[in-house]
């Protein structure tokens, strides 16, 4: 859409009374103009103005009211008040493509009109119910993710977010083997209560409390790993981790298919079925975390671990699950599942009838617009311009990541692989100002995380690509 047009619409969408304010806002929005951006794909739609508090405003209440722990992206944090497909809004009106996503959670875009009317129609008909009583939504949802799982993976909990995902899976893996040891992933991000704080391996997110029972592997990384990318090799560490630092048998082996917050690392080729033959061998259950590789987003499977050739025991989930609701799930077989009758689980929300009506709406328009076929044809094709990219700025270390899951590392030695940390924030700063938002990740906060909405298109990452470059230029 031309800013004439938009102009025009938003002056078209204001009562008389705001007209000042409108003209107001059209003069802040082309302030805001980038000299020799890349201009957005068109699109068909834009908010009403926006009438509600100021972004200073906001951010006092933030400060007096909220953990003093919250953090925002950006010098000028952003205020985002509307979101539609692979676009979201500002309080001024301003739109941007949305390469974050939410971290890798609207999958199907934003505010999809179908995932929103199974939430408002089952508000209107019954909030909460609890799994006390019977309700079709839980059981719909469950039959139809378990359709999606692979083998014996049949049966389906209920959580709240990924973190409770894990923390139940580690607890449903101890409990089956009567063992306590479990081994993660360096690097790895698995959640952050006592349990998932232990699995997940980076400093940043570690807080100095007790946390016991977890061993850290060598990750199999192929840009920074020691082994490059012998998937074998690193595979040995797991079986020199139960040898030499468990009584010979372990509870489980966790890991994500693609690393999200750790930087999307994909795991090194051949490294899966190696570790799931060594955890089997030690009476070990295999878990796979696909909180954020799951639904869809890798493009060439649904689930993450589904590329590696391997089947898990236990599989999480979370994020884009419910495209925004807070909802996740753990899935296992019939046999491990009978653990929690040893005594009494109960989760007061997990399962709740709206987040799982609005779970169902998901997978059906996974479905419905193809959507992990588009994150295939799209994604592959983004990840070929970032790689044309690399050829023409020596701060792009390295490109990574399958359908819409990609990373961008940059780096200031591409020898010595030196994180570029300043320059990433800079340069993320600058892209959003053209119009593209996209995260940060990686142990060293080097990593351009990109995980849009599955609706993404090639435009937009025609859009991406052009935004980074310049801002890349102005480096
Ligand atoms: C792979 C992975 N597992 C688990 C979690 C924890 O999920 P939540 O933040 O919903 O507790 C995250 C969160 O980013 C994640 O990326």
């Amino acid at each position: 859409m031309t800013s004439f047009v938009a102009a025009r619409r938003v002056l078209a969408q204001a009562k008389p009374l705001r007209w000042k304010r409108c003209f107001s806002q059209l003069a802040e929005q082309k302030s805001d103009v980038v000299v020799g951006a890349p201009e957005l794909p068109p699109f068909d739609w834009s908010p009403p103005p926006y009438t509600g508090p100021t972004s200073d405003e906001i951010l006092a209440k933030r400060k007096q009211y909220l953990s003093p722990s919250l953090f925002h992206f950006y010098k000028t944090p952003l205020h985002v008040v509307e979101g539609k497909k692979q676009y979201l809004f500002d309080e001024k009106g301003k739109r941007y493509l949305d390469a974050f996503g939410g971290i890798a959670t609207v999958c199907c875009g934003h505010c999809h009109p179908d995932v929103v009317a199974a939430i408002v129609d089952q508000t209107k008909r019954l909030q909460h119910s609890t799994v006390l009583y019977l309700n079709p939504a839980i059981a719909d949802f469950a039959e139809a993710l378990a359709s999606k799982l692979p083998g014996d993976l049949k049966v389906v909990f209920f959580t709240n977010s990924g973190t409770e995902a894990n923390e139940l899976a580690m607890m449903i893996a101890r409990l089956y083997t009567g063992c306590h040891d479990i081994i993660s992933l360096r690097n790895a991000y698995h959640g952050n209560a006592s349990g998932t704080m232990g699995a997940t391996a980076q400093s940043i997110w570690k807080f100095n409390v007790v946390q016991i029972g977890v061993h850290h592997a060598v990750n199999p990384d192929p840009y920074r790993g020691v082994f490059e990318s012998d998937g074998e090799k690193y595979a040995k560490d797991v079986e020199d981790i139960i040898n030499f630092g468990t009584s010979g048998n372990v509870a489980a082996f966790i890991s994500e298919a693609i690393q999200g917050v750790g930087g999307i690392i994909e795991l090194a080729p051949g490294y899966l079925p190696a570790v799931y033959n060594t955890i089997k061998k030690a009476g070990g259950l295999c878990i796979a975390d696909e909180v954020q590789a799951g639904f869809a987003r890798t493009g060439s499977h649904f689930w993450g671990f589904e590329a590696h050739g391997v089947v898990p025991d236990i599989v999480t989930m979370a994020k884009g699950i419910g495209n925004g609701i807070p909802l996740g799930a753990v899935l296992t077989t019939p046999e491990i599942a009978e653990v929690l009758t040893r005594r009494s689980y109960f989760n007061t929300f997990g399962g709740n009838p709206v987040c799982t009506a609005a779970g169902l709406a998901v997978l059906r328009v996974l479905e419905k617009e193809k959507l992990q076929q588009n994150a295939f044809v799209v994604g592959s094709y983004l990840k070929e311009r970032l790689t044309e990219l690399k050829d023409k700025h020596e701060l792009i270390g390295d490109v990574r990541g399958k359908g819409l899951m990609l990373g961008v590392e940059l780096v200031t030695d591409r020898q010595l692989k030196t994180p570029a940390k300043a320059e990433t924030l800079q340069v993320m700063d600058q892209m959003k100002e053209v119009g593209v938002l996209v995260e940060k990740g990686g142990y060293y906060g080097n990593v351009f995380r990109i995980t849009p909405p599955l609706c993404f298109t090639k435009e937009d990452a025609d859009f991406l690509v052009d935004a980074m470059d310049l801002s890349l230029s102005r480096m």
